[in-house]
Parts: C-alpha cells; structure tokens; sequence
C-alpha cells in the first residue's frame, strides 16, 4: 500500500462507494448506528484506503480491534500457518492442542493469578457468559446483578439488558432480563452526586451503593455480580478515579459479590496494559475480553477464577469458540505485542496525544475535557465551559470535516471525540492526524 497519507483524490463518498453504500441500503438490516459514509477496500497499519481510492489515516482501530496494526504481519503469517493446519474442530465436543495452548497465553498476561477460560466469538457472547458464569456459579440463590449507568456491554438479550448508554439500543426491546440494578458510574467531568473532586466521586457512588441500594433495596447477600467497565467506552471514554476499583473491589468482597472486568474495548493493551483493571491492580474475580484479542478475526474469552469457573458441563458452550485460526492469530498477537514493547510505547504516547489536546483547548473553546488512557483518550467537546452543554452538532461536524480531510475519527457518548488508533501506529502519522482532528476542532470552535 502507498505510504502517503492522508490523500483524498475524490470527495467521499465517490462513485463506487455510493454505488456500495445504495446496495448495502437495499440488502442489509440497516440498525447500524455508523459514522460516516466510508467504504473500505484495503488496509494496512494505520492506514486504510477506500474503494475510490482516498487514503485515510486510521485513529478508531476499526472500533478499538485492530489494536496490533491492520494485517499486521506477524498475525497474517499466524493465520496462514494455522489455515494450512485446521480451521474448525468444535472444541464444544472435542479437543484441540491450540485452545490449551491458547489458554495457557491468555492467562500470562491476566489480572486473574489462578484462572481458567471459556471462549467466544465477540464481546456481547463473553458478556453472557460472565451472567451466566456468575449466577449458575451461586445456583441462582443470588439473582441480582450491579451494573453502571453509561456502560455498553453489547446487544444480545442479557448484555443488552446490562447496557445503559443510549436508550435507542434498548428502546422495543422489554421485557429485558430482569434483576438488573443501575448504579451511577463515577464521571468525574460530569459527577452524578456533584461531588468537588474526582475522587469525592468515587467515594460517593460506593456510598449510594452501600447506603441506598444495599441499605434500602436489595440485601446484598441476593447479589451475584457487580459488572464495569474500567474505562467507560461507547458511554464517553471516561476514566474513574483512582479510589474507585480498589474501593469497589473491598465493597464486592466485604458482601461476597462477585465482580467483573468489562476489558472487550480496554482490554488487550488498548489503555497501556493488558487489561483496564491492572491501572489499579485490582484481581477481578471474571474478565470479559473481545475486539483487538485476534486483531480483526472473530474471538473472545471469559477468564474467570479457578473456583468460579465452574458451569457443570452441558450447561454453556458455543460451536464456534476458540476457533483455531483465531486463536492462533491472537497467540501472534500477544507475542507481537510484548516482543515489540507495544504497552510502554502506548503509555508513553498516550501521555503526549493527552497533553496535545489539553495544551490545544486554550485556543480551541469546544474542548471541555481531556482525559484517557493510553491510546483511548476521550476529548470531551462543550458549548459552554460553566453549563458544561454537550456540543453534539458540533462534534459531529468535527468527524465529518475530518473524514473529509482524511482522518477516521469517530465519537464516544454523546460529544465526545475518541482518539483510539492502532497502537503501531507510525509517529509520524499519529502527529499528522492529530494535527488535522486538531486545526478542525479549532476551525469549528470559531464557527
Ligand atoms: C465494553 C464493551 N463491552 C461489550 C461490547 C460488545 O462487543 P461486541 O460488539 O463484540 O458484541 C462492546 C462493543 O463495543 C464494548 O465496547
């Protein structure tokens, strides 16, 4: 693929992209949220190419998955290898050497010291699993679950039921799997409880949960599972403060609750360690991971404790988790991964994008917030620094013009800007895209 980047050689969408997308309308369920008119044909590191032939520099990883670089090269040759070998044996039924050798990788790199796992095919079947996983791990004698206003757990029946980030993706779906309880999530730029600082924050959201949920709604020992994402994702990027896990963590305990770390988009190096949680260095008792495990092939896992992990056979399974071709391509992603340094990279880098848009909000007034983990940083856009209104329009506006101009940036939220490219990504693309998302916030701040 060519290296110059970004190059627009016709407005897009182009001829054959509007051929594509007029078909696509016809033949597809078209319940997609979706950005922008990108039709992609090729791709490659950060840069991807469209069918008319404009070349786009890439900082949404193909939504946070292809955290080791588009066809990164040592994950193609994984797969290739694995291809010529085997690609299917329902590990349901059957054993294969790959999903043990695949087990055995996964747990290296996880916050769980003695885990075993279960394998999926996306971040909605993990999340499922970790209901089911927790409530049969209780017999059922503790049917109430703990989830966090803003959290995207996905769109099959039980993670939707968990999922409270847009009332569209739950609107004409009732009745929802019941015995789920929502609890504000710690955002420090916009604290329910009002609190002054961040970490007033976190104390105050374990209060309500203690005080007004354990103490006047449902005895804790009826609850199986507290579920959270350790950096909120489609809800806005937002990172909690620093006390919250810790104090989570002995909150969970202290009643024998379970909890659980939703890493499917902060997982797998996406914040600058292998999972969200571990900023904290706290043990999750079950971990759901998906998106950038395989770098773009279809694969997830729930890595749970030893003595959790104990659904009697029979009870869940799936045809095709832990496929092979999948498994061997997240086995090259993991070594890619540590033999090239990615996660100190992304922490270094992470720290210099953040400061770019913070430096950048005194000329750019839109900027309300700059906050994130290595490279899944949230850049928050308001129309008004005191009432703190969203700039929706407007954020739109700066991922069209953007897209326009050649850089993929989509948002997270309601106005917030997410900044996730491949954690390969070349520095000097990075900086190239990041001026161009930078003069375009300016250029509509004006406006
Ligand atoms: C935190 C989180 N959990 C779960 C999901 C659902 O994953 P999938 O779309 O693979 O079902 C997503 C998807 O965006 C996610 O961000």
């Amino acid at each position: 693929m060519p290296v110059e980047a970004p190059k627009i050689v016709v407005e897009p969408p182009g001829p054959k992209a509007r051929e594509i997308i007029e078909k696509d309308e016809q033949l597809i369920m078209q319940s997609f949220s979706r950005w922008y008119p990108l039709v992609v044909e090729e791709a490659q590191g950060a840069i991807v190419r469209d069918v008319d032939g404009n070349i786009y520099i890439d900082m949404n990883s193909g939504l946070a998955v292809v955290n080791a670089g588009h066809r990164n090269k040592q994950v193609v040759e994984a797969i290739k290898k694995q291809v010529e070998k085997l690609i299917h044996y329902s590990l349901t039924d059957f054993y294969y050497e790959e999903a043990v050798r695949g087990a055995e990788n996964l747990l290296s790199i996880s916050p769980i010291k003695e885990g075993k796992v279960f394998y999926t095919n996306s971040g909605a079947e993990s999340i499922e699993g970790v209901l089911k996983i927790a409530r049969g791990y209780f017999n059922n004698s503790r049917p109430y679950v703990i989830a966090f206003l803003g959290a995207f757990h996905g769109r099959t029946y039980g993670a939707m039921s968990l999922t409270a980030s847009k009332p569209v993706q739950r609107k004409g779906f009732s009745p929802l799997v019941p015995g789920i309880i929502h609890v504000p999530y710690p955002y420090p730029y916009r604290c329910p409880f009002k609190a002054e600082t961040p970490e007033e924050c976190g104390d105050a959201v374990i209060g309500f949960m203690e005080e007004w949920i354990f103490g006047k709604m449902v005895d804790p020992s009826e609850v199986s599972l507290v579920i959270a994402e350790p950096i909120q994702g489609e809800g806005g990027y937002i990172v909690p403060p620093d006390n919250f896990f810790p104090k989570l963590r002995k909150l969970t305990e202290k009643h024998g609750i379970l909890l659980a770390s939703d890493e499917v988009q902060a997982g797998f190096g996406r914040t600058g360690k292998w999972f969200g949680i571990m900023h904290w260095n706290v043990e999750p008792d079950l971990i759901a991971t998906a998106k950038g495990i395989a770098n773009g092939l279809p694969l997830g896992a729930v890595i749970g404790k030893k003595s959790i992990m104990t659904l009697p056979r029979g009870s869940h399974a799936n045809t095709f988790g832990g496929n092979p071709v999948s498994l061997a391509a997240m086995n090259a992603v993991i070594d890619f991964m540590k033999k090239e340094r990615i996660l100190e990279r992304v922490e270094k880098l992470g720290e210099e994008v953040k400061k770019y848009f913070k430096d950048l909000a005194s000329e750019a007034k839109l900027i309300g917030d700059v906050r994130g983990k290595g490279f899944m940083i949230g850049v928050e856009l308001v129309k008004d620094h005191d009432t703190k209104k969203p700039a929706k329009e407007e954020m739109v506006e700066i991922m069209m013009r953007s897209f326009k101009k050649g850089v993929l940036v989509i948002g997270a939220g309601v106005s917030t800007l997410r900044i996730a490219p491949p954690l390969t990504i070349e520095e000097e693309l990075l900086w190239k895209a990041l001026e161009i998302i930078g003069s375009t916030i300016k250029e509509v701040s004006r406006s």
